[in-house]
């Protein structure tokens, strides 16, 4: 698609599709003790010093962040449930915690926002590792309990359903490089993990579909838009194709054929029969932020991962190639799981905010393009109503719609407040 549409014709979004905002508890919420406050204990983050603390204090101020959320012109706000404030204590549950939420999703609802829960986003209350980890099958009993009593507490409330956020990246990081918690440098058992996940997602969509039959289920699956490094090298080649097929494809699979295939030669390799999840979700969500770039070298590790500023756009303040057009290739690859596809996360690490309205037009700009192409997109959800804490960089990045001052968790609306806006109520595309 080109920059200007044709003379009399406008870029228009259906008319249901629905803009929304994304955050997730940890990130936002503040004093939370779990799984990651013990890991910047242990001094595990980029800087060994940081705290997440109270991050944007957004558990307190929260019904006063409702009219912010409004001022997006959203229709949809994505939110976690952080399993560490209502299950601090193995099978102790916080009921005043249970009701802060409920409340809180109905003052959602009735101010006209959707609310779409996560129920897992990376973090875990302390005592999880420790007594059920994912690659134990005790895992699954802990977790029945706790979505069960997530179903009954958003009963006929309509919600959206986020499973597990991001299943890859939370292998990827906990099992195999040890980022993130349980830090666990063990390819086999974080195979058991991740098949452990795809059946909580069954277990979790089972739990909502005989309480809340309309709350829709899905994963938020990170896509990542890989290419070769080099394009005339066969094993650079051959690498992207495996990372697309293991990275963005094998859990998404799991969860529509019932086969969890893994397949890295040198890394890990396995096979799982998933119960129940052929067909298992109502959507397909994707969190898009950027293209990598493999390149094989010869000494280990073999596979070599780079943001590479290809087209002179400069890369985003993160360090991410800046590369919309990689959202329109996922969204076209997405398509044959033949379900509705939502735009889970997407957003911009942008700390001068100068950036963000042209990223949201060049980003919808593709979204347009697949839906004209017969993609059925229905929903966008920017990452994210505030700048937060982000994992392993603490406060650096700058994703937010609203610009937060930390010392005091001011709240400003950034330049692309009044854009998206505009562009959400309108649902008309124009350039910033
Ligand atoms: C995604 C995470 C989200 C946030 C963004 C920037 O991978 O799901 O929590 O950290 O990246």
């Amino acid at each position: 698609m080109s920059d200007d549409s044709p003379a009399g014709t406008e870029l228009r979004f259906p008319k249901d599709f629905l803009f929304g905002v994304a955050t997730s508890s940890y990130q936002v919420e503040g004093g939370i003790e779990n799984d990651w406050s013990e890991w910047e204990r242990q001094g595990k983050l980029h800087d060994a010093n940081t705290r997440c603390g109270r991050a944007c204090d957004h558990w307190e101020r929260f019904y006063d962040d409702i009219p912010r959320i409004v001022a997006t012109g959203s229709r949809a706000y994505r939110m976690r449930i952080e399993w560490a404030r209502v299950e601090p204590e193995r099978c102790r549950w916080d009921d005043a915690a249970w009701e802060g939420y409920r409340s809180r999703v109905q003052a959602l609802s009735q101010a006209g926002i959707r609310p779409i829960i996560t129920l897992h986003h990376f973090t875990h209350p302390t005592w999880f590792h420790e007594a059920t980890p994912w690659h134990e099958k005790s895992s699954l009993v802990a977790w029945r309990r706790y979505v069960t009593r997530c179903a009954e507490m958003l009963c006929g409330i309509d919600v959206g359903i986020v499973t597990i956020n991001e299943p890859m990246v939370f292998w990827l990081a906990g099992y195999i490089t040890g980022f993130f918690p349980p830090g666990l440098k063990d390819a086999r058992r974080g195979f058991w993990a991740l098949a452990h996940l795809a059946e909580a997602h069954v277990i979790a969509r089972d739990a909502f579909s005989s309480r809340t039959p309309r709350a829709d289920c899905g994963i938020a699956q990170n896509v990542l838009a890989f290419a070769p490094a080099r394009r005339w090298h066969p094993i650079d080649r051959a690498l992207t194709r495996l990372a697309n097929s293991n990275y963005n494809h094998a859990f998404l699979e799991a969860l529509t054929t019932g086969r969890l295939r893994i397949q890295m030669p040198g890394l890990v390799s396995g096979s799982a029969t998933i119960d129940g999840a052929e067909r298992a979700m109502d959507y397909v969500g994707v969190n898009y932020y950027t293209r990598a770039h493999l390149k094989f070298q010869r000494r280990s590790p073999f596979l070599a991962f780079e943001y590479i500023d290809r087209h002179q756009r400069d890369l985003t303040d993160i360090g991410w190639e800046y590369y919309p057009e990689g959202l329109g290739q996922m969204l076209r690859q997405m398509k044959q799981y033949g379900r509705p596809i939502w735009i889970t996360e997407n957003g911009l690490d942008d700390r001068l905010g100068v950036r963000r309205s042209q990223f949201l037009f060049e980003h919808w700009q593709q979204v347009l393009s697949a839906i004209s192409a017969g993609i059925n997109v229905t929903t966008y959800l920017h990452w994210s109503l505030f700048d937060n804490f982000e994992w392993l960089e603490g406060f650096g990045p700058r994703f937010g719609l609203y610009h937060v001052d930390f010392d005091t968790t001011a709240r400003t609306p950034t330049a692309a407040l009044a854009y998206f806006r505009q562009v959400a109520e309108s649902g008309v595309l124009q350039k910033p």
